[in-house]
């Protein structure tokens, strides 16, 4: 009998576990209903009286014994094995995690971008920050021009100029000065003007402005491609329209307007009733222009435009303040989420 305690006490102490199983075949054995520890109970009827109470009292320490292993047992499972994977419950649901979205100045861009690309346009980029010649002077802006303040420029420094780019125009004079037409390029990028902050302005925002030089190109060629991008980008029934306009870069110039995407032409408070929306300017570009770059302007001729994204993408999507763009107002970008 002596022996039975002994051998239990020791299995009891011995006993270890790595999952929840073993804790389980430990329950069974030592703590469930029909347990090891229960079968010496029954066997008091068996013990002589005078052996009756210590038989008792070692039977009540072997199960106290057990019970108190059990609890060191459930312990050390949890503080050891928290992410052994038997104890995870898969059908528990998986944590909320949220994914980012696509801002919607992003998806504008590249919209542009792909409808450009498919039809032979490459993208090319520029600094941040211009000398006057690329910003200005190869432009056609003649020194001390009005055209200059046009532009509310940001100088970095005076004499030579260097500034802030005005227009992303500076990065087609780097691809005219250093590549052989024909050119077709879009140049998508951040710009700077000193203008006051409202809902339709900012001093920094950004342009996708495009060039294409080769042999022949007409004022037909930029309003057909720029209708294709009207139809491509809004809806297959946006119309387009020029109005005369003055550029130093461009000759002759235009203004761009689309149909009204949200009256189609009723008139609203968007189009200010009168149907119509700029989205740009455009113009073929003056011989100047490419003279300046060494490109010959009696064999090439070209087109360029010039686009804000924040406004195309305001139109698009009918946000009618560009501030909350750089706001980054969780509430206003997960409206975009599904871009
Ligand atoms: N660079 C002009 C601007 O920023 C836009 C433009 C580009 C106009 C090309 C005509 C041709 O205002």
């Amino acid at each position: 009998m002596a022996d039975q305690f002994k051998s239990i006490s020791e299995e009891i102490n011995s006993f270890k576990v790595s999952n929840a199983d073993d804790l389980e075949s430990y329950r069974l054995r030592f703590i469930g209903r029909k347990n090891i520890i229960g079968d010496l109970f029954s066997q008091m009827r068996d013990v002589p009286n005078d052996q009756k109470k210590a038989f008792g009292q070692k039977v009540n320490e072997l199960k106290n014994l057990a019970q108190s292993k059990f609890q060191e047992l459930i312990e050390s499972l949890n503080s050891d094995n928290v992410r052994d994977e038997s104890h995870a419950d898969l059908t528990l649901p998986s944590a909320k995690s949220s994914f980012g979205s696509i801002h919607p100045l992003t998806a504008t861009r590249q919209r542009f971008i792909q409808i450009f690309e498919r039809i032979g346009f490459n993208v090319s980029s520029g600094p941040e920050i211009e000398d006057d010649w690329h910003n200005f002077t190869a432009l056609n802006f003649p020194e001390n021009h009005p055209a200059r303040e046009m532009q509310d420029t940001f100088f970095i420094e005076k004499d030579p100029d260097i500034a802030l780019r005005t227009h992303t125009s500076s990065v087609q004079i780097r691809v005219l000065e250093n590549e052989e037409p024909p050119i077709r390029t879009l140049s998508p990028g951040r710009v700077f003007r000193n203008e006051a902050i409202s809902a339709r302005a900012h001093c920094v925002f950004h342009q996708m402005e495009g060039l294409y030089v080769d042999k022949g190109v007409s004022f037909s060629d930029l309003k057909q491609t720029l209708y294709h991008f009207a139809k491509e980008m809004f809806s297959k029934k946006t119309q387009i329209r020029f109005r005369p306009s003055y550029f130093p870069f461009t000759e002759p110039s235009a203004e761009i307007d689309i149909s009204c995407q949200i009256c189609h032409g009723e008139g609203c408070n968007i189009c200010k009733y009168t149907g119509w929306v700029e989205i740009g300017g455009a113009g073929m570009v003056d011989p100047n222009v490419l003279e300046n770059c060494n490109i010959d302007s009696s064999i090439y001729s070209g087109f360029a435009f010039g686009m804000g994204i924040e406004r195309i993408t305001m139109l698009r999507y009918g946000v009618k303040d560009l501030r909350l763009f750089t706001e980054n107002d969780v509430r206003f970008l997960k409206q975009f989420n599904s871009l």
